[in-house]
């Protein structure tokens, strides 16, 4: 019912490529893979990415991002809870303008409605995992097991072996060890809705960090800290091994800036959204209040964490809309010693080389996207 305001990726829409994505396909010999989404619907737009395994590769082979303000009377960029049904018409649209074909894909849900352990297991057979986890599960979580849906995955060997013995982890030839992740049902019941209002079956759904690590780094030996700069809050993750070790939310987001930057200029909401994303931090200091109290405080979660494990923090990586805003970079590399990133996903997929441009600036925001889109490809 609402007009679809698709917000800027998609105004670069990839319809326009699909001749040359048919091309590049149809060069290869190998039979295409199957096309499969990634999605990730935040408080303040829904991203979605549909790849596909052409010859050992994951091709990008669409695009797009829609907000959820006006599904939900509130204006572009701004932090909303829309009933399920409306999110559900959101997604449809926005896979309609991207001319996605895919109906499978994996989801990525917020690590607040989940609980995570690491658990050992006495076995070295992963078909024995698959029967034994179940039932290993139940003395870790604190809710009846038919209220929750668990996702696990094999920590490899060399990794499990750094674990420290509070993880889980106590290594032997015979035992294996296993990120176990529960999602409560209630958060999945959400979903469903919405999947269905779509017409999209979920193949998995995946804790939100997780997707982010996949797309926007390379894993090092060192821990890297992930910040997440959504609307309403910015999420801050230390991750060592493919495992959280620390997560916290910071209550300032996108739209703080925004709102800050609205109030000193007189201006609307969305006068001040369009200003912040054209010209970033360049133009006006202003709002940068709330990105100093943001940056103050990841920069005290990661010294507490390497005072307190001992170990030095390598990387700190950018992800989320908020990660796009221009002069960033500089303004976090005044708070942390650690090497800073931009997330850059799309790097993690083939892509005509002349769009490498746009996929870059979009980036950031679609980080669990495409983690959760690579995912799909082998699930
Ligand atoms: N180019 C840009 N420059 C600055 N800020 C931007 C830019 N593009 C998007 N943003 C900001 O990013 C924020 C949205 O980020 P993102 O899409 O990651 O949030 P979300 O996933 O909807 O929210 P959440 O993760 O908190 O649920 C908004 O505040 C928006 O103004
Ligand atoms: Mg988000």
């Amino acid at each position: 019912m609402y007009p679809a305001f698709v917000v800027s990726p998609m105004d670069f829409s990839l319809s326009t490529l699909s001749e040359k994505f048919k091309q590049l396909a149809s060069s290869f010999s190998v039979k295409d893979g199957e096309s499969v989404l990634g999605i990730d619907i935040g408080t303040s737009s829904i991203k979605i990415v549909q790849v596909k395994e052409v010859k050992g590769s994951a091709v990008l082979e669409t695009y797009g991002e829609i907000a959820l303000g006006p599904y939900a009377n509130a204006e572009v960029g701004q932090s909303v809870m829309p009933p399920p049904e409306k999110i559900g018409e959101a997604l449809k649209d926005v896979l309609r303008e991207a001319n996605a074909t895919a109906k499978v894909g994996g989801f990525s849900v917020p690590l607040s409605g989940s609980l995570i352990n690491v658990i050992t297991l006495p076995t070295k057979d992963h078909a024995d995992l698959a029967t034994m986890i179940p039932i290993e599960a139940r003395k870790y979580i604190p809710v009846p097991i038919t209220e929750v849906a668990l996702d696990w995955f094999v920590i490899p060997d060399e990794e499990a072996k750094f674990l420290s013995p509070q993880g889980g982890a106590a290594k032997s030839d015979h035992s294996t060890d296993v990120l176990l992740v529960a999602i409560h049902n209630a958060v999945l019941a959400k979903y469903q809705l919405v999947t269905e209002a779509a017409a999209i079956t979920p193949r998995f759904f995946e804790v939100e960090p997780f997707s982010m690590g996949r797309a926007s780094y390379e894993h090092t030996t060192a821990p890297a800290m992930i910040i997440d700069m959504g609307a309403s809050s910015t999420r801050v993750y230390i991750i060592e091994f493919g495992i959280i070790d620390v997560s916290h939310t910071i209550g300032r987001g996108g739209q703080d800036l925004t709102l800050s930057l609205a109030k000193s200029m007189g201006a609307t909401f969305q006068e001040a959204e369009n200003i912040k994303r054209d010209k970033g931090l360049s133009e006006s200091e202003v709002g940068s209040a709330a990105l100093d109290f943001i940056f103050a405080e990841a920069r005290r979660i990661l010294l507490t964490y390497q005072r307190k494990e001992g170990k030095a923090v390598s990387q700190v990586v950018l992800v989320g809309g908020g990660a796009s805003l221009k002069g960033l970079k500089e303004v976090a590399s005044r708070s942390f010693d650690a090497r800073i990133v931009i997330a850059s996903p799309f790097e993690k997929l083939a892509a005509p080389a002349f769009i490498s441009d746009v996929l870059k600036g979009a980036g950031p925001s679609f980080a669990s996207a495409v983690g959760l889109a690579l995912r799909a490809l082998h699930q």
